[in-house]
């Protein structure tokens, strides 16, 4: 089998490439190690940038994203038994963000790329390996219905997230890592009662975290700083809502409506880069090349920042023969994605209990003072939540 562009993996960075590449007359191929079914049910990311909700509209896939999200102009921070407002766009020339879930968004993507347009996935089918990446024809190594298949390709786009096998067909030798652990993780509930407050609330409380955030009106997503060894079986939903309201101040906490949940999972707190994301002609893009901890909701915009970037570089590659902007990939992407690593490292220093230190928590609560009574603070904040401008090139 042959493609022009062969995708690993059907995440949110896999179908917003193919979908892109396929508006512009691009042959793609998806691999994709799981079923349809299975990718659809994983409950993750909630809050998308507006750089990223217009990539959606211009892959023709926002507009259930635009009956259907919610547009939030502000989110709140709770510490020390307050509940501080940031204005997104006072401090941000009139950012917004919208709240729309990855579960939605890859609906939508899989709807119009692989229902309405007929894009090739190919479900249930892991790719093992990418062979000859520093060749003209690389070729992706997948296994379907026990047997090995093989994809060759002018370009491989490893869309494979953390656990892919394409950063591991990178030469090792070639690739620096950094990365850095949090001793917590994060425990979430989905259920369906109506959010506490209209717009989010991170809070900061001397028992952990705890974020209030939302998937409409009558859906609520829930999460609470837990113990990086600690299981879902080891919380009822009582135990949840209970820990919950410990943690938001006063007012928040009696306004909690309860339910029974949806879900419930516990996510590690990770930040990891791999640098290039690039070799030859394998790139990577999302998480395959980068996590973050989920506290400033950057994950999967970094993914469509990512898709921005590569999906413009494969066209210039196709329509005009440029092969300038694939040289510049790796090192364009890595310049946003680096400052989503930052504040996002940064957000959650700044929001977790670590210790049990009071002198760290004196310096957090300062810190959260300092920054609510600051107009620089606050735009420092509202600039990063709301997501960094794309580079555009000519
Ligand atoms: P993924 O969504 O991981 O997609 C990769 C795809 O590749 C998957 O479908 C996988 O099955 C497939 N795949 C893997 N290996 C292979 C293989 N060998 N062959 C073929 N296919 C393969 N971000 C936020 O902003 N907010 C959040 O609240 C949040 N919560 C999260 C919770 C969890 C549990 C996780 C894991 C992530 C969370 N994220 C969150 C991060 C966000 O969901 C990701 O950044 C986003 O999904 C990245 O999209 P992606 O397409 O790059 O990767
Ligand atoms: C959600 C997750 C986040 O990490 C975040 O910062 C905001 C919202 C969510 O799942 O809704």
């Amino acid at each position: 089998m042959r493609t022009q562009v062969g995708i690993i993996g059907s995440g949110p960075s896999g179908l917003l490439l193919a979908r892109l590449l396929h508006l512009q007359g691009i042959d793609t191929v998806i691999i994709e190690s799981r079923s349809r079914d299975y990718v659809l049910g994983r409950i993750r990311a909630g809050v998308i940038e507006q750089g990223m909700a217009d990539m959606l509209r211009q892959a023709q896939a926002g507009e259930r994203m635009d009956r259907e999200g919610l547009i939030h102009e502000g989110s709140n921070i709770a510490f020390d038994g307050r509940l501080e407002r940031l204005d997104f766009p006072k401090h941000t020339n009139g950012k917004v963000v919208m709240v729309y879930g990855q579960t939605e968004i890859t609906y939508d993507l899989m709807k119009a790329h692989i229902d309405e347009a007929g894009g090739i996935v190919h479900y249930d089918a892991p790719a093992v390996r990418v062979e000859g990446s520093d060749t003209d024809a690389p070729r992706i190594i997948y296994e379907q219905n026990g047997q090995r298949m093989e994809l060759i390709c002018d370009f491989v786009a490893g869309c494979d997230g953390y656990h892919g096998v394409a950063r591991q067909s990178l030469p090792a030798d070639k690739i620096k890592i950094f990365e850095r652990t949090y001793p917590f993780g994060w425990l979430g509930i989905l259920s369906d009662v109506p959010p506490v407050n209209k717009e989010l609330i991170y809070a900061n409380h001397e028992r952990g975290f705890a974020l209030c955030s939302m998937r409409s009106h009558t859906r609520s997503r829930y999460y609470v700083q837990c113990d990086t060894n600690d299981k879902v079986d080891n919380w009822t939903d009582d135990d949840f809502w209970d820990e919950l309201r410990r943690r938001l101040p006063p007012e928040a906490a009696d306004s909690v409506t309860t339910g029974p949940r949806l879900e419930m999972s516990i996510t590690p707190l990770h930040s990891f880069v791999a640098e290039p994301m690039r070799s030859g002609r394998l790139f990577l893009a999302g998480d395959a090349a980068h996590i973050v901890p989920p506290t400033g909701a950057k994950g999967l915009n970094l993914a469509a920042s990512d898709i921005y970037y590569l999906s413009r570089a494969i066209l210039a590659y196709y329509k005009d023969r440029r092969t300038d902007l694939l040289d510049i990939y790796s090192e364009t992407a890595l310049s946003r994605v680096w400052k989503a690593i930052r504040f996002s490292w940064w957000y959650t220093s700044l929001l977790h209990k670590f210790d049990d230190d009071p002198m760290s928590r004196r310096l957090q609560i300062a810190e959260l003072d300092y920054l609510v009574n600051s107009g620089a603070g606050r735009t420092a904040l509202a600039e990063n939540y709301v997501g960094l401008p794309y580079e555009k090139f000519e």
